[in-house]
């Protein structure tokens, strides 16, 4: 039976992170895990806080009657109330349960968004570089991607959003902290997105959305702050995780936030949890939402990542590369020594380094290397990275 020829297409195709994986375990196999130093995927080797582990146990040993039943689809309503509550911390319109759906991770979120307020053949802009699989998530819904180039910092160009939008434009999709850059947002970068978003709205008549994607939460170093889109722009909705911000990424648990002053609320709240349902995810899984109602006000040791980044930041300079030192995620994003970053990413595979190609990103000439790794696995990769470099 064949598979959707388009699907054995993009497959053939394949992303960059797929790619380095799999050259991944094909070098682990050859020369034993401890000799390659695999900086390739943003899989958190570090274990979640212990606040999480004690409100795990504490369910799974007292357990509440009736909790691996379903539940409304945008999830508990403990849970929810407990998410705006944190988000109120920073937010200076109040969000409430009402404006909060329990998601099966950021992803689950973005796709949910997607599905319940575009329609087909609507434009969203994504700024480069990029997450790839937002590219999937656009096609999953029949939307049309455009990509706007960062400035020289990584940050957004808002002279180049402003050109770029047009009537069709429904919505703009950040990410703050980035993937692949580490870049942060901070309140007067939403500040001039919004007022762009705004002035164009105005211009076309159009109502135009503004996501962010909020995957590395508080992953923030030497005090940066990604700002409250809520204090900005009314039309603005956030998709989250707990992926990063508690190293659990296989438990598929993250929310969607709406601003309290979008319009439409009540419909979106309702189309919301529709989609949610009929996307499949149905909800998010029941387990996790009580240990997150439990743990949600913790983070992981931010000082552990800041540490890690600071590590192969030196090294990498050290050794004559160029880059930025991010202010948030777990990704350094440094030039290739040679423009050619496809043919850089082998040369490191030589060395037994992976990284991944800025191509895969939508940057060429750059590579993404990701430091949520032993410090053994860094220490290696940057002696792999200085012999490359010579
Ligand atoms: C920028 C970005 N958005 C969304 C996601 C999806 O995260 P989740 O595990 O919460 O679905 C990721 C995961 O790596 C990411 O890097």
């Amino acid at each position: 039976m064949p598979i959707s020829k388009k699907i054995a297409e993009e497959m053939k195709k394949g992303s960059w992170i797929r790619r380095m994986f799999e050259e991944g375990i094909k070098l682990k196999k050859q020369f034993g895990a401890d000799n390659i130093f695999d900086l390739s995927l943003g899989n958190p080797e570090m274990e979640p806080p212990q606040k999480f582990t004690d409100a795990l146990k504490k369910i799974v040993n007292d357990p509440v009657k009736g909790m691996h039943r379903y539940m409304p689809n945008s999830g508990y309503p403990e849970t929810r109330t407990t998410v705006a509550n944190i988000i109120n911390r920073e937010s200076k319109v109040k969000l409430v349960c009402g404006d909060v759906v329990m998601t099966c991770g950021a992803a689950g979120a973005l796709n949910v968004v997607l599905k319940a307020l575009l329609n087909v053949g609507e434009e969203v802009i994504i700024f480069s570089p990029f997450f790839v699989e937002y590219v999937y998530y656009l096609d999953n819904h029949g939307l049309k991607c455009r990509v706007v180039e960062t400035d020289a910092d990584f940050m957004p160009d808002v002279a180049a959003l402003e050109k770029s939008i047009s009537a069709n434009t429904k919505a703009l999709i950040i990410n703050s902290p980035n993937n692949p850059t580490g870049a942060v947002y901070e309140d007067r970068h939403i500040n001039q997105i919004a007022q762009v978003l705004g002035k164009k709205s105005a211009e076309f008549g159009t109502e135009i959305l503004l996501i962010l994607d909020d995957a590395y939460g508080k992953i923030v170093y030497d005090g940066a702050h990604t700002g409250c889109i809520f204090n900005h722009y009314a039309n603005s909705i956030v998709a989250a995780s707990f992926s990063k911000t508690l190293s659990i990424p296989g438990e598929r648990i993250g929310y969607i936030a709406v601003g309290p002053e979008c319009s439409d609320h009540a419909e979106i709240m309702g189309a919301l949890a529709f989609c949610n349902r009929t996307l499949g995810y149905v909800n998010a899984p029941a387990l996790m939402q009580r240990v997150i109602t439990a743990a949600a006000d913790v983070v992981i040791d931010i000082s552990i990542y800041q540490n890690k980044r600071d590590r192969l930041y030196n090294g990498m300079i050290a050794a004559g590369y160029e880059l930025h030192k991010p202010k948030g995620a777990f990704y350094l994003f440094p030039k290739t020594p040679i423009k050619d970053d496809v043919l850089f990413t082998q040369r490191l595979i030589q060395e037994r380094v992976l990284a991944v190609p800025g191509s895969g990103f939508g940057r060429p000439g750059y590579m993404r290397l990701s430091y949520c790794v032993e410090d053994k696995v860094i220490d290696g990769a940057i002696e792999g990275l200085k012999r490359s470099i010579s």
